[in-house]
């Protein structure tokens, strides 16, 4: 069916079909009303999860993760976001939320997606390696974590909803050696960048989170955002760690960020070291997205 279709005409089919996406849940839509409030309080947002105790429940299982290392078991959510902070909260809920929505449905499917959720936690927790790194704040730190997370929400959709376009997509991108989002743009008019864009914004999420999703890629013609520099780099460095989520994935970095991150050649070792580390550690919880 849509392999016959010219490009503009898959674009448009791609357009539409993520206006025809489910809601999100009516927990995380006001989840993220709430962020939109200055006055919104942590026992707000506590409410709020835990009118929905399916979700409550995730955060609970991802929160007690090794990924977190805590050291006390968590076993409310208040508990929870006095732990880990009302941002941190916030934007795990979104990230679950989203990956929800667009997971893969087939048995065959599902080894593809493990890499990209292995790339999704690599690069977010690079992103806030590097952000930590660069001294930056810790709401910069937590935003940069999100849009590391959810950067690649465009690759998950077409996987979950065109999974022969990215065949083909995959399959072109390994016999050009092109990368993943040229040979997305030759075979469907558009990349997983823009449509991750055009999710957010459908979703109605922050417009940095936007941002970061449409704009991960570069090249740049200046610095850009501290903060889509972050997903960026992070993108670069979890790629060349092993945690690429196709094989041309996102093997180019920015000679701004690059300029600006100035990674020393000698850092990288211990700083693979984490990125890995944490990987495994995510790995616990792969199967409540
Ligand atoms: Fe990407
Ligand atoms: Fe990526």
């Amino acid at each position: 069916m849509a392999l016959s279709l010219n490009r503009s005409a898959l674009r448009r089919y791609i357009e539409r079909s993520i206006q025809d996406l489910p809601a999100l849940p009516t927990a995380v839509t006001r989840v993220l009303e709430l962020t939109e409030n200055p006055n919104a309080t942590a026992s707000d947002l506590d409410k709020l999860i835990g009118s929905d105790p399916a979700l409550a429940t995730k955060v609970l299982r991802v929160v007690n993760s090794a990924y977190y290392g805590l050291s006390a078991e968590v076993s409310t959510t208040s508990h929870a976001i006095v732990i880990l902070g009302f941002q941190q909260v916030r934007n795990l809920v979104l990230s679950m939320a989203a990956m929800s929505l667009v997971k893969a449905r087939t048995q065959a499917m599902i080894q593809t997606q493990y890499a990209f959720w292995r790339h999704a936690f690599g690069t977010a927790s690079t992103a806030r390696m590097l952000a930590e790194r660069k001294g930056c704040s810790v709401e910069t730190r937590d935003i940069a974590y999100t849009g590391a997370l959810l950067h690649d929400l465009g690759e998950l959709f077409l996987l979950a909803n065109f999974p022969d376009l990215l065949r083909e997509v995959l399959r072109q991108s390994a016999a050009t050696g092109i990368m993943m989002q040229e040979s997305e743009q030759r075979v469907l008019g558009i990349d997983h960048a823009e449509i991750g864009g055009m999710l957010t914004q459908v979703w109605k999420f922050p417009v940095e989170l936007t941002d970061m999703v449409a704009h991960h890629h570069g090249p740049y013609n200046e610095m850009p955002s501290v903060s889509v520099a972050l997903v960026h780099a992070a993108d670069y460095y979890a790629s060349l760690c092993g945690f690429a989520s196709v094989p041309n994935g996102s093997f180019y970095l920015d000679p701004f960020v690059d300029e600006w991150l100035n990674l020393r050649e000698e850092e990288l070792p211990a700083f693979f070291e984490a990125i890995s580390e944490k990987v495994r550690d995510a790995e616990t919880f792969f199967d409540l997205i």
